[in-house]
């Protein structure tokens, strides 16, 4: 993949699975990135790993002074932002039904996965913005989404209406800031095999994998690979989409 020298990218969310994939990705693709997560260790690692062209910072994008600060100092670091990947995100481990929710669980899903779009994404497009220069530059910001943003499952109501957020949020931001040269994507991941799936037994990995047409969960590169190309100049008339990148599970 071209046309990401004298990029910088941000990924929330950075430290493991889709998000260190898509680090690494835009990295190996020419961007200087910075890998934010609330995990600075792990962000640290991955962030050495690639090299100078990477930096990293502590970010909790459920806290809005947080989500400025990651970008300012991506903004100080690097002098401009012109990629962003919001990806930090939580899965659903109160598996209640709707009636027996817990308000907390509910608050704390949105707060990360929904909030925490809004918040980073402001940030992002405000630092966008005012770099200046030429709006057909290739701005692009890409949220992760899910197929939860398309559809639900049982026992997940505070993940599937996150989710399902994002691509509203996406659809909407893309309208505003088409005018400011900002492309604003999301792509849907069926099952990706990341720590947010790890607590399954071989027996349930199975059976999730077998929910997918291509008989199995994703790996994070596979995910990475799309969000490459939404970001990069050869996606330059795609904009407030939506990608699922789900093994055929939304063709079902
Ligand atoms: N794994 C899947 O099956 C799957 C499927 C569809 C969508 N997704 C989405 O992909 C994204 C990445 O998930 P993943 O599967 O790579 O999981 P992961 O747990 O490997 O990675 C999530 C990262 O986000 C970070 N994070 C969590 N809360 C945060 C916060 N408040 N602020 C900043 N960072 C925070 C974690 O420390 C972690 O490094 C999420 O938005 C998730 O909803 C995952």
């Amino acid at each position: 993949m071209s046309g990401f020298a004298g990029k910088v990218a941000l990924v929330t969310g950075a430290a493991s699975g889709i998000g260190e994939a898509c680090a690494r990705a835009l990295a190996a693709a020419g961007a200087q990135v910075v890998l934010t997560d609330l995990m600075l260790d792990g962000a640290l690692r991955v962030a050495r790993d690639i090299g100078a062209s990477a930096e990293a910072f502590a970010a909790d994008v459920s806290a809005e002074d947080q989500c400025d600060a990651m970008v300012a100092f991506a903004v100080e670091r690097f002098g401009r932002l012109d990629i962003a990947v919001n990806n930090a995100g939580v899965g659903n481990k109160d598996r209640s039904h709707v009636a027996d929710l817990a308000t907390a669980s509910w608050r704390h899903v949105l707060g990360v996965n929904l909030d925490g779009v809004f918040f980073s994404m402001r940030a992002e497009i405000r630092a966008m913005i005012a770099s200046g220069g030429d709006k057909s530059d290739g701005r692009s910001i890409v949220n992760i989404a899910s197929v939860m943003g398309s559809v639900a499952v049982e026992c997940g109501s505070a993940y599937v209406t996150a989710k399902h957020g994002v691509v509203g949020l996406t659809k909407a931001a893309a309208l505003d800031h088409a005018a400011d040269g900002i492309r604003v994507n999301a792509v849907g991941p069926g099952y990706v095999d990341t720590a947010m799936f790890a607590d399954r037994t071989p027996e349930q990995r199975a059976e999730v994998g077998a929910r997918h047409p291509l008989g199995r969960i994703a790996r994070p590169d596979e995910i990475a690979a799309m969000v490459t190309f939404l970001a990069s100049p050869a996606a330059s008339f795609a904009t407030g989409g939506y990608y699922p990148v789900d093994g055929g599970y939304l063709a079902r």
